[in-house]
């Protein structure tokens, strides 16, 4: 605070002591790792590309591992996609602001899946939603849903203040799911996960009936359709995360009662999936798939979807990826077959961060997807209009 580890360092600590004292937080607690969110010209805005400025222009360098959230397009295709040059440029200027302070550039939502892994019980300090999700309920770390300024500054000084999800009080669910729809994919665990966030909004729910053989990527999918339609932070699946080994020791000393007991059956499952779509899928001219990024084993299934097909001339089709995962599919001889059946492997990118003149140059009509987050966002805040659906109808409609 008296400036000796430099401005950055003592402008963050202002900056993390005033969000505690406005949540009452006792204490700062050491973190062990941070994600910054808004790495992007237009989601940082003027604003926030100024603060990334100041803090890397006084020194500020990251003191644990801190990794990045998507950039607004594919820094490798991003002629080949029709990318105005200008945005690139201010693209690349950012990052390699954000790259002086010492960042991970990996430039993805699942940073978690290129290493950056806090462990059960690991205070951390991370931004984007799906991300927080994640961490604070499948691996049982503790973070908040950091803004971009906090977890900056957790970043630089290592602290983040003891409030909300850090500690034990404010870890046990408030209400129950029974979730009896007999769930399969990663689009019926996007669908479950939009529906309870809408009851539940910030908080924490349990969840009676997820199969314990759920995959990494379906546990993916539900955390971000938690935390797009309401502002989940934490769920408990009982038996499959680990602070519910059951819905008792998940609840701790909260009484849930029948008002707060809900269900998500097999016509939830099929009223929600068609309350997001606006469109049919044949009436699709783009395809983003992979939202939140996604791991290996969900291209294999991608491929697999694909596999022996071609995608139609007009259309385009995305898979969205961290780099390194491209590169590993790539190894593995995913990429060639996937390029073949007219996909691309889009790198490092979040479509929600383009601006929406992007979609109006490429003259989009609308878009089918995989992803209720993705859904969610570009037809909400885009006016893009959207099919959203499983793979299988995806791309039946969209390839020969
Ligand atoms: Fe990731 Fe963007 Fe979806 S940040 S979770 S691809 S909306």
């Amino acid at each position: 605070m008296d400036g000796i580890y430099g401005e950055a360092v003592q402008r963050s600590l202002e900056l993390l002591i005033a969000v505690g004292e406005s949540y009452d937080a006792e204490t700062l607690l050491p973190v062990t790792s941070a994600h910054v969110l808004a790495c992007n010209p237009p989601t940082a805005g003027k604003g926030g590309t100024l603060f990334y400025e100041e803090m890397s222009g006084s020194g500020g360098k990251f003191i644990i591992p801190t990794t990045t959230n998507p950039a607004c397009l594919d820094p490798w295709a991003w002629q080949e996609m029709g990318f105005d040059p200008g945005l690139y440029h201010a693209q690349m200027e950012l990052t390699s602001v954000i790259a002086e302070m010492e960042a991970f550039l990996c430039h993805t939502c699942a940073p978690y899946l290129v290493g950056h892994a806090p462990r059960i019980g690991e205070h951390a300090a991370w931004g984007e939603s799906s991300a927080v999700v994640y961490v604070n309920s499948v691996l049982g770390a503790r973070t908040n849903r950091e803004g971009t300024p906090s977890a900056l500054a957790a970043g630089l000084t290592g602290r983040t203040p003891a409030y909300g999800y850090h500690l034990d009080k404010n870890r046990h669910g408030k209400l129950i799911v029974n979730v009896t729809a007999g769930l399969k994919g990663t689009t019926d665990y996007s669908t479950l996960g939009y529906f309870v966030g809408k009851i539940a909004q910030d908080k924490v729910p349990i969840l009676n009936g997820i199969q314990p053989s759920v995959s990494q990527q379906e546990l993916i999918a539900l955390g971000a359709g938690l935390a797009s339609s309401g502002s989940v932070a934490l769920y408990h699946a009982v038996g499959v995360t680990p602070e519910a080994p059951t819905a008792e020791i998940a609840a701790g000393s909260n009484k849930i009662g029948p008002s707060d007991t809900f269900e998500f059956c097999r016509k939830d499952l099929q009223e929600t999936e068609e309350s997001l779509c606006s469109i049919e899928a044949e009436a699709s001219d783009l395809v983003i798939l992979g939202c939140p990024h996604v791991n290996i084993n969900q291209i294999r299934t991608y491929l697999g979807a694909f596999s022996g097909r071609k995608v139609k001339d007009h259309i385009d089709a995305w898979i969205l990826v961290q780099s390194g995962i491209k590169r590993y599919a790539k190894d593995l001889g995913y990429l060639d077959i996937l390029e073949s059946c007219g996909v691309r492997l889009v790198s490092n990118m979040c479509p929600s961060a383009a601006p929406v003149n992007y979609y109006r140059q490429k003259g989009y009509g609308g878009f089918a997807t995989d992803s209720a987050k993705m859904c969610y966002l570009l037809s909400g805040a885009k006016q893009i209009s959207a099919y959203y659906g499983k793979l299988e109808s995806i791309v039946d409609a969209v390839s020969w």
